[in-house]
Parts: C-alpha cells; sequence; structure tokens
C-alpha cells in the first residue's frame, strides 16, 4: 500500500518536473548520391510532399545535403560557404522554403557542415582547388595561405598551423587552431541557423580535425542536435574477416564524443559494421563479452546515432553496404534498440520499404523507446538474436523461426517481415 501511494505521488507531481529522457528523436537522411540530378532541383521536388510524409511516420529530423557552392556537384568539396545559390540542389529561396515546410511539419533540418576543408576559386596545374586569390564580396572568408596547415598535401603553400587531424588529400585543409577560421565558420554556421533556418549540424570528416573545434563550434552556435562522422575502419583479422571484438572502435566513437564537449552524438559506425556481418548467419556477433550491444549502443547509447546505410556506404558509391536482401533485419535492430535512429532515403523512398519501416517506428514511438531505454539480450546464436528493450518489446532477427520460450505469454506480435519480428505487451499486461 504504502509503495503504491508513493508511486501515485511520483506518477502525479514528479514526472512533469523531470527532463523528458525519452524524447523520440528518428533522424532521417533526405538525400543519396545521385539527388543532385533531380530534374527541377532535390529542394524542390522535396518540398512537395516528404514533410508530410517523414512527419506521419515519426521523424523529428531531417539531415539534408552541404548547402553550400561546391566544386563537386555533391556538395562535399565547399568554396563560398555563403553562396547557397551555385548548389546544384537548388538555391538559397527554394532550401529556405523547404525547411520551413519541415519547420511546419514539427521537423527539425540538419545541415551538411563540411568544414575540414575548403576549396579556392582556382585550380593548380594538378587540378587540385587550391589558388586562393581573395576577392570574395566582403572579408568573410576570403582567406589565403595563412589559414592553410602548413603540412597540407594539397597545398604547397600553407602556411597555418600543422594539420590537427587526418590529412584530406582532395583539398586544402583549414587551420581550425587560427581564431578568424574559428570566428568566421562559427559566423557562418550562426547565418546558417538565423538567416536559412538550420537548426543543427551532421559535422562531415571529423578524422580530420581534433574534437575540441567540434566543441568550439558546438559552444558558438548552439544546435538543438548535432553528430560526426568519424568513420574509422573495424578490425579484421589477417584471414580477412570481421573481428568478434570492436572495442577499440566504439571506444574511439565514444572518445571523440567526449572530446568534443558531450553535448554531440556520433554516427555508430561500429554498429553497422557489426550488424552487416551478422546478419549473414552470425548473429553471434551482437552480444559482447559483457553481455551488451556490441556496438557504441553498448557504452554510450545516448550519443549513438544508429544507421544502416548512407550516401557513402549505400547509394551509388556503396561503398561499404549492408547485405541488400537483409535491410529491414537492420532496421528491425536500429528502430528497437536503444540509440537514435536514422532512416536512409533510398530505403524509405526507392526500395519501397515506408511501410514496413513506419511500423518499426510507430512501436517504438508508442512504447516510449528512447536513446536511453535498456537493453537485455535474450538470444545471440549463429542464426537468431532475440532481445528485450525496456521490458516492453521484444525483437527477433535471424532465420530461425521458433524463438522457444522467450517471449512470455503476454506478449503479442506488434509486427513481422522477413527474418524479423517485433512483440509488444498486450493491452493490460502492463497491469501485471
Ligand atoms: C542568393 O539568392 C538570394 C535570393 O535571390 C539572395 O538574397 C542572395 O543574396 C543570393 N546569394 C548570393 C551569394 O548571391
Amino acid at each position: 500500500m504504502k509503495a503504491r501511494t508513493t508511486s501515485l505521488f511520483f506518477l502525479l507531481f514528479c514526472i512533469p518536473l523531470l527532463p523528458n529522457l525519452t524524447a523520440p528523436q528518428i533522424l532521417f537522411q533526405g538525400f543519396n548520391w545521385e539527388s543532385w540530378k533531380e530534374e527541377g532541383g532535390w529542394y524542390k521536388s522535396l518540398s512537395q510532399s516528404i514533410p508530410q510524409q517523414l512527419a506521419s511516420s515519426g521523424i523529428t529530423h531531417v539531415w539534408l545535403p552541404p548547402p553550400s557552392h561546391s566544386v563537386s556537384p555533391q556538395g562535399y568539396m565547399p568554396g563560398r560557404l555563403y553562396d547557397l545559390n551555385a548548389s546544384r540542389y537548388g538555391n538559397q529561396d527554394e532550401l529556405k522554403a523547404l525547411i520551413n515546410t519541415f519547420h511546419d511539419n514539427g521537423i527539425q533540418s540538419i545541415a551538411d557542415i563540411v568544414i575540414n576543408h575548403r576549396c579556392a576559386e582556382k585550380k593548380d596545374e594538378r587540378g587540385i582547388w587550391c589558388i586562393f586569390e581573395g576577392g570574395t564580396p566582403d572579408d568573410r572568408l576570403d582567406w589565403g595561405p595563412s589559414l592553410i596547415c602548413s603540412d597540407d598535401t594539397a597545398y604547397s603553400n600553407g602556411k597555418g598551423n600543422p594539420d590537427t587531424g587526418a590529412d584530406f588529400s582532395a583539398a586544402p585543409d583549414i587551420d581550425h587552431i587560427n581564431t578568424r577560421v574559428q570566428r568566421e565558420l562559427s559566423d557562418w554556421m550562426n547565418w546558417l541557423k538565423t538567416e536559412i533556418g538550420f537548426n543543427g549540424w551532421r559535422f562531415d570528416f571529423v578524422k580530420g580535425y581534433a574534437p575540441e573545434f567540434t566543441k568550439l563550434f558546438v559552444t558558438n552556435t548552439r544546435p538543438s542536435f548535432s553528430v560526426g562522422e568519424l568513420w574509422n575502419s573495424l578490425a579484421y583479422g589477417s584471414d580477412g574477416k570481421l573481428e568478434y571484438n570492436q572495442d577499440a572502435h566504439r571506444r574511439a566513437l565514444v572518445g571523440w564524443v567526449e572530446g568534443a564537449g558531450g553535448d554531440v552524438t556520433a554516427f555508430d559506425f561500429t554498429t553497422k559494421g557489426i550488424l552487416q556481418a551478422a546478419v549473414q548467419g552470425e548473429l553471434w556477433r551482437m552480444k559482447d563479452s559483457n553481455g551488451g550491444a556490441p556496438g557504441m549502443i553498448g557504452l554510450s547509447p545516448g550519443k549513438s546515432v544508429t544507421f544502416v546505410d548512407n550516401h557513402d556506404t549505400g547509394s551509388t558509391q556503396n561503398m561499404w553496404p549492408f547485405p541488400s536482401d537483409k535491410v529491414m533485419q537492420g532496421y528491425a535492430y536500429i528502430l528497437t534498440h536503444p540509440g537514435i535512429p536514422s532512416i536512409f532515403y533510398d530505403h524509405f523512398f526507392d526500395w519501397g520499404l515506408k511501410e514496413e519501416i513506419t511500423k518499426l517506428v510507430a512501436i517504438r514511438l508508442r512504447n516510449g523507446i528512447g536513446p536511453d531505454s535498456a537493453l537485455r539480450i535474450l538470444a545471440s546464436d549463429a542464426d537468431l538474436y532475440v532481445a528485450a528493450t525496456d521490458e516492453k518489446i521484444i525483437a527477433k532477427i535471424g532465420p530461425r523461426y521458433d524463438v522457444g520460450n522467450l517471449v512470455p505469454p503476454t506478449y503479442q506480435i506488434a509486427t513481422s517481415g522477413n527474418d524479423y519480428c517485433v512483440w509488444e505487451k498486450k493491452a493490460g499486461a502492463l497491469l501485471e
């Protein structure tokens, strides 16, 4: 009796005062490697019905491609950062209109921030965009050799500090230690927020500069959400097979988040790499030696953005694709597990998986599964993986049909598909 009174008191008076720890966050990657080719422009084509469709599927954030002028059509070789009219995806007004429509539908927009490197106005004899001549319309970003890393391989005249991260060989690497660079990039990002309407950031190639600079840009620009792309190779044995233990890999992601100030998240490349190997008859990989999830979500789920594929790993680049016939098992895992799940445009729209994915999102949302939900792994054999999340839902992936007595009779099937199934507690079972 006493316990019941206490919990009733807690429910009525305390819960409204607590921060909402499980605020739903479902990220959507709103482009692929070919989107710039869209007839009439990508922004305009998305504007038509995509914001409404995403909102009704429970998506809260959309990641858009790099918005600025770029010497490559996809946007990852940016030059004139303030020039959003020379983008192959559309012009500045179309982008603002698209972001407004997302906002009207309750969806936040994430800008792809490419600030490891920056291209100059002219190519040299090698074809590298590295001849800075000044002459921008105003003083903003009118950079020369003193703002380029002294050890840059693309730009022999760099007079700045040595690079604080990996070299990007195709374009000049920016000297982030320089306070003018820090100030002008922060100003540009704040302009993307106030003038264009972006709410948050996806930091491209963060391997290229020290995490303290991400921290600085986050502090200076206060995004509502941000995520970094730290893409390291997983550990492979001498036989070329993925190793079971990927601890060092996920610890590097967690370490980057800490170095970047802790307010930022990272794409969980560890989970992607292990999961795409595991669904090929090696589901024993999905439990680490401590009994937890083997990816970044097993260490720091609230800071992990899980994904199945993106514009690099999948799409037409296809650098490190998830097995295409098992993509739904990937979504069944990430959408029932801790972490911040993200959904790739191609799978949702081009592959016709919108309905199946939306059902998984709905199960996640109505059961209040969030980034920090508790995971309990019930089985991880070669052909069967079963896990309970928050003791509210149970997910199974793998070809084995019979889950034995792992799923209690108080649960019923919420959705199922090829080699996956999700159960949730029956109505009324919550009271038992
Ligand atoms: C891009 O176009 C918009 C709308 O016409 C204009 O306000 C803005 O100044 C243009 N930007 C540049 C860099 O030309």
